[in-house]
């Protein structure tokens, strides 16, 4: 592992640039503005990755909502996800009855979204949908889809915007596709 003390330096090509993601972002925002009108949605964040996409989000919706925070680990090692989710910190609030919406910076092979909704749905809320920034498509290994999607994308491994390789780049202001070189021995 190659950590360089630039960021940019281990920056492939540049996939999204910050002004196609603020586009898109207001766009999500105003469509689940209209989604949730009415609805007093509650809105999960799910930490880190989540993190940007979830604060300027929430400044794109005009609807009346909550913040809530949820940090989950899943067994596996590093390259590859179990599915199988451990909640490290859990939401505030009950659930129950209420239209919750699960914002995520990406979905992969779906098995930690998958685990995490199953979960959640035992707490009976009224509703429950996923906005994802980002969704490798052709990487799923199970049936779900995200409701809300900012962007597909290829299978590669990206970095900055809150996605992060070993903790780091995730304050990139763009999303970028990371060297082979950083991460290969
Ligand atoms: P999965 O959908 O259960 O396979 O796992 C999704 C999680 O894997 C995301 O929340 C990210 O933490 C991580 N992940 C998947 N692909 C990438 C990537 O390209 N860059 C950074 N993190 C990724
Ligand atoms: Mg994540």
């Amino acid at each position: 592992m190659r950590i360089s003390t630039n960021m940019q330096d281990d920056i492939k090509k540049v996939l999204l640039t910050e002004e196609q993601i603020k586009k898109r972002v207001k766009e999500m925002g105003e469509q689940l503005s209209k989604e949730y009108m009415d609805k007093r949605v509650i809105l999960i964040c799910i930490l880190k990755g989540a993190a940007p996409f979830f604060t300027d989000l929430v400044r794109e919706m005009d609807c009346q909502l909550e913040f809530e925070f949820m940090s989950i680990s899943s067994y596996g090692n590093s390259t590859k996800t179990s599915g199988i989710v451990r909640i490290a910190k859990d939401v505030d609030i009950s659930l129950t009855d209420r239209h919750v919406l699960i914002v995520e910076d990406i979905m992969d092979s779906g098995l930690t979204l998958k685990h995490l909704t199953q979960l959640l749905s035992s707490r009976n809320p009224a509703s429950m949908k996923i906005a994802c920034l980002l969704d490798k498509k052709e990487r799923r290994e199970c049936d779900i889809t995200p409701d809300y999607c900012g962007f597909e994308i290829e299978n590669e491994f990206v970095v900055g915007y809150g996605l992060d390789f070993a903790g780091y780049y995730r304050n990139l202001k763009y999303i970028g596709v990371l060297k082979e070189s950083v991460y290969s021995e």
